[in-house]
């Protein structure tokens, strides 16, 4: 049973961060050697483990080299937490070694906020044995999700001493339509982050370009798209670039950002007053592919975007307080 459908005020302290990078140490010395550029690090602490499956029971070990390297960075950067390996959208229950390798973590590491991905790894046998799909599978859009998932994202807001942020996917067949005879409520993207929201106290993380691939996947505009979503509760963005293949987009975050979801991103920034932060994605294989030239013009043209979005919330906020005054001297 949900919550009652409440309108959250977004009650967001952490401070507005700038751009970052989601950190590997293929990347650790690109990062630490442009500081000055970068203004934070993602970090998901699943990439310091190896993910062990004894019969039934799947455990993270921490490779506390790889680990410490991380920690020796974030001395110079806040961090922020971006969860890999939850499978929050499990109908069998979410991964809750993960969790127990979030709390080793924040032991180790202060963060300023946490995220996860809307989906699922993990689904279980009839006989309880349990399969990995190796890949994140996204939830259908429809009550019974919701059901499941809200209690979860509340329980994930509490469970920290900083906010949960729930970040949107790729999918890749249609959804689930509305029939006369199923009798299932089905919602399309927007309308289920929109009641994710609703009826949860998390923020988004609205991943940028998997938002164009659905759009381009399937043929719908992103502008009107994006228009209908909860657009305060919005507090980082990602931006990446993938591949084609046989004419599907991939959020493979293998290359640059695309010239389309730049556009979508410097249209969508006026309409946020609640970001805190802009990060590139990009895997480390890129590195190798991309050339670290690239990838640092990448950081630079979000700070470029970011600049001009400070430059826009300073002005609109200064508007406001001169409107306010000027109320005040006529009254
Ligand atoms: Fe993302």
């Amino acid at each position: 049973m949900l919550p009652q459908a409440t309108a959250h005020p977004v009650n967001f302290s952490a401070p507005k961060l700038g751009v970052g990078i989601n950190y590997h140490w293929d990347l650790h010395h690109l990062i630490q050697q442009n500081l000055g550029l970068i203004d934070y690090i993602e970090v998901s602490p699943d990439i310091f483990c190896e993910e062990i499956l004894t019969g039934q029971e799947r455990r993270f070990h921490l490779d506390g080299k790889k680990l410490q390297d991380a920690l020796t960075l974030a001395q110079s950067c806040p961090v922020i937490v971006h969860g890999l390996g939850l499978s929050i959208g499990s109908a069998s229950g979410w991964n809750s070694d993960y969790l127990a390798l979030i709390d080793q973590y924040a032991q180790r590491q202060s963060f300023l906020w946490h995220s996860e991905h809307l989906g699922f790894t993990l689904a279980k046998n009839q006989d309880g044995s349990e399969n990995h799909a190796g890949l994140l599978l996204p939830m259908p859009f429809t009550q019974e999700a919701l059901d499941l998932l809200c209690p979860r994202i509340n329980h994930l807001c509490k469970r920290y001493a900083v906010p949960f942020l729930i970040e949107n996917t790729t999918y890749y067949l249609p959804q689930y339509s509305n029939t006369a005879e199923s009798n299932i409520t089905v919602w399309d993207e927007i309308d289920f982050l929109n009641q994710l929201l609703t009826h949860t106290e998390c923020g988004l993380l609205l991943d940028l370009y998997n938002f164009y691939c659905n759009a381009v996947n399937f043929g719908f505009d992103p502008y009107a798209a994006l228009a209908r979503l909860q657009l305060e509760r919005v507090i980082e963005i990602h931006v990446a670039g993938g591949v084609t293949h046989e004419g599907f987009l991939l959020d493979v975050h293998s290359s640059e950002v695309p010239e389309p979801v730049w556009q979508l991103l410097e249209w969508l920034l006026p309409k946020l007053p609640n970001l805190r932060a802009i990060t590139y994605e990009v895997l480390e294989q890129a590195l190798y592919v991309m050339g670290e030239e690239k990838i640092i013009a990448q950081i630079a043209q979000c700070k470029s975007l970011w600049a001009k979005y400070l430059h826009l919330m300073a002005n609109s906020s200064s508007r406001q307080q001169n409107s306010g005054a000027q109320h005040h001297v006529a009254a």
